[in-house]
C-alpha cells in the first residue's frame, strides 16, 4: 500500500550548508574535514586481547575478572589467520571508504609494537607482528583511509586515575595523570608518525563526566584536552571524541554512539548532544547487534538491507556511518559479517553516487523515505517496502530522472508533476526486495 508523504519545505537551497571550519581555520584542517565527510561510510574494527575471550570487549569488567589473570592472554594471542589485505578487501568490497580500528581499547593492550608502554602490546605476544603496520599498508594498497580509535580510559596502567568504570577493575586508584598523559602523547606520536592515520578517535572520557539535571556537567578529571588536541593538530591529523557531550571547539568530528544524529535517545548515549552545525558528523553502530568485540554465539547480525538503510539515513542527516565488526581470535571477520558486507557492497556498486560526497537534504525527511543531494541533483531513497510514494515542492524544472538501482528486476519508478505543482515520485518493487531504491532527479538551474 502506498503512503503519500508531503514535505513541508522542499527548497533545495534550504539543505544543510557546507561544513565551515570556523574553529580551526587552517586550510589543511578544513580540507581534511571535508574529505572525511565525503566518505560517508566506514568500517569500525574492534579487535584485541578481548577477542580471544570471545565475550565482547568489556569482558574484563563484565566477567568480574582479575586484571592480572586477564592480561595473561597476551601470552596466548596468536591470530594465525590474520590477513590485513583480506580485511581491506572485504571492507572495500562492502563499499566503505575507511577503517577505524581499536589501536588500544579500554583493557590497555596495544595492537602495535609501542615503545611507550610496559610491554603490554602485540610485540610481546607469540604473534609478534605489527597489526597496525600491516593494516596501514593494506589500506594504502586498497585506497582506504585508516583512522585509530584510542581509549582514554585504561584498565591496566598504574598511573591512570580511575573513574567510575575503571574503578571496578582498578579500585580507587588515584594514578598520576601527568605521567599518564605523557604516556598517551608518546603513543599518539608513534601512531601518527608511524602509520599516518586520518583521525584519532577517542573514547572513554565519559567515565569522568556526569550530566546533571540542570544541564551542567560534573567532571572528575581535567584531561587537558587542549594540549592533546593541539599536539594531534600539529601533525595535521583530525580529532574526534566519543564523549557523549556537546562538541568542543577543537574537535573536528562530532560522534554519535548508536544513535542517529538528532534523535537524542537515551539508549544511544546521545541524550545531551546537540547536533553541531559546523562539523562533520559520524554515527557509529554495530553489525552484530549488541556488542563491539567478538562474541561467540552472537547471531543477531543486521541484514544487508538494514546496514544500507542505516548508512543512507545517516547520510540524509548529513552524517557518516561507521559500522562495526569484531574479528575473532583467529583474525577473521565473522563469516556472517563477511556475507552481509558483500551484499552491502553490491548495493553500493549500483547506488554509491547517491551517498558518497552528498549532503543531507530535507526534501524527504521521514523515516522510510529520505533524501540526499549533490548540487542540483536530488536522490530520493525509498527505504521500506510499502512506503513507495512521495510528493514535495521543488524549485525549477526536472531536467532528467532515473531509477539508480538496476531495473529489469521488477523495479519501476515514475516522476510526475501533480496538479498542485508538487513533484510526485512513485516506485514499485517486488515484495521480497527490501533494499533501498534510489530515484535520481536532476533539476534545471
Ligand atoms: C563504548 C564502549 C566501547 C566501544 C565504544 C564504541 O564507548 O565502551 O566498548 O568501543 O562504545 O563506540
Amino acid at each position: 500500500m502506498g503512503v503519500f508523504v508531503t514535505a513541508a519545505s522542499a527548497v533545495l537551497a534550504a539543505c544543510a550548508t557546507a561544513h565551515t571550519a570556523e574553529c580551526v581555520a587552517e586550510q589543511w584542517n578544513a580540507a581534511a574535514r571535508e574529505r572525511f565527510a565525503e566518505q560517508r561510510f566506514g568500517v569500525f574494527i574492534h579487535w584485541g586481547l578481548y577477542s580471544a575471550y570471545a565475550q565482547g570487549e568489556w569482558y574484563l569488567v563484565q566477567g568480574k575478572l582479575d586484571e592480572s589473570a586477564y592480561s595473561r592472554m597476551k601470552d596466548g594471542f596468536c591470530p594465525s589467520k590474520f590477513d590485513a589485505r583480506e580485511w581491506a578487501r572485504i571492507v572495500k568490497g562492502a563499499g566503505a571508504k575507511y577503517i577505524t580500528i581499536t589501536s588500544r581499547h579500554h583493557d590497555g593492550f596495544s595492537l602495535w609494537p609501542t615503545k611507550a608502554d610496559d610491554g603490554y602490546n602485540i610485540s610481546n605476544t607469540p604473534f609478534r607482528r605489527d597489526v597496525l603496520g600491516e593494516l596501514a599498508e593494506a589500506c594504502r594498497e586498497e585506497g582506504l583511509q585508516l583512522n585509530f580509535y584510542y581509549s582514554l580510559m585504561d584498565w591496566h596502567r598504574k598511573d591512570y586515575p580511575a573513574g567510575k568504570s575503571a574503578r571496578t577493575v582498578l579500585g580507587d586508584q588515584k594514578g598520576d595523570y601527568a605521567s599518564y598523559k605523557r604516556f598517551m602523547l608518546a603513543q599518539l606520536a608513534e601512531l601518527i608518525d608511524g602509520y599516518h592515520p586520518g583521525c584519532i578517535w577517542f573514547d572513554g572520557e565519559w567515565e569522568h563526566a556526569t550530566h546533571n539535571d540542570d544541564g551542567s556537567w560534573e567532571r572528575s578529571l581535567d584531561w587537558e584536552f587542549d594540549d592533546i588536541y593541539d599536539f594531534i593538530h600539529s601533525k595535521k591529523v583530525l580529532v574526534a571524541n566519543n564523549n557523549h557531550q556537546p562538541i568542543r571547539a577543537k574537535e573536528d568530528i562530532q560522534l554519535f554512539e548508536r544513535d542517529l544524529p538528532g534523535d537524542n535517545s537515551d539508549a544511544g548515549f546521545s541524550a545531551h548532544q546537540p547536533v553541531a552545525q559546523d562539523r562533520p558528523i559520524e554515527q557509529c553502530d554495530v553489525i552484530q547487534k549488541n556488542v563491539w568485540g567478538y562474541k561467540i554465539g552472537e547471531s543477531s547480525f543486521r541484514p544487508p538491507e538494514e546496514v544500507v538503510a542505516m548508512v543512507v539515513r545517516a547520510a540524509a542527516k548529513d552524517a557518516n556511518l561507521l559500522m562495526n565488526v569484531g574479528p575473532d581470535a583467529s583474525g577473521r571477520f565473522p563469516a556472517k559479517a563477511v556475507e552481509v558486507m558483500a551484499k552491502v557492497g553490491k548495493w553500493f556498486a549500483a547506488n554509491g553516487e547517491s551517498v558518497y560526497g552528498t549532503r543531507g537534504c530535507a526534501v524527504a525527511s521521514g523515516k522510510d523515505i529520505v533524501s540526499t543531494r549533490r548540487g542540483r541533483t536530488l536522490y530520493l531513497h525509498f527505504l521500506a517496502p510499502g512506503v513507495d510514494e512521495i510528493a514535495f515542492k521543488v524549485d525549477g524544472a526536472v531536467k532528467e530522472w532515473r531509477l539508480l538501482s538496476p531495473s529489469g528486476q521488477g523495479c519501476r519508478a515514475d516522476v510526475s508533476r501533480a496538479e498542485d505543482g508538487k513533484l510526485r515520485v512513485k516506485i514499485s518493487r517486488p515484495e521480497a526486495d527490501a533494499f533501498d531504491k534510489v530515484v535520481k532527479i536532476t533539476l534545471a538551474d
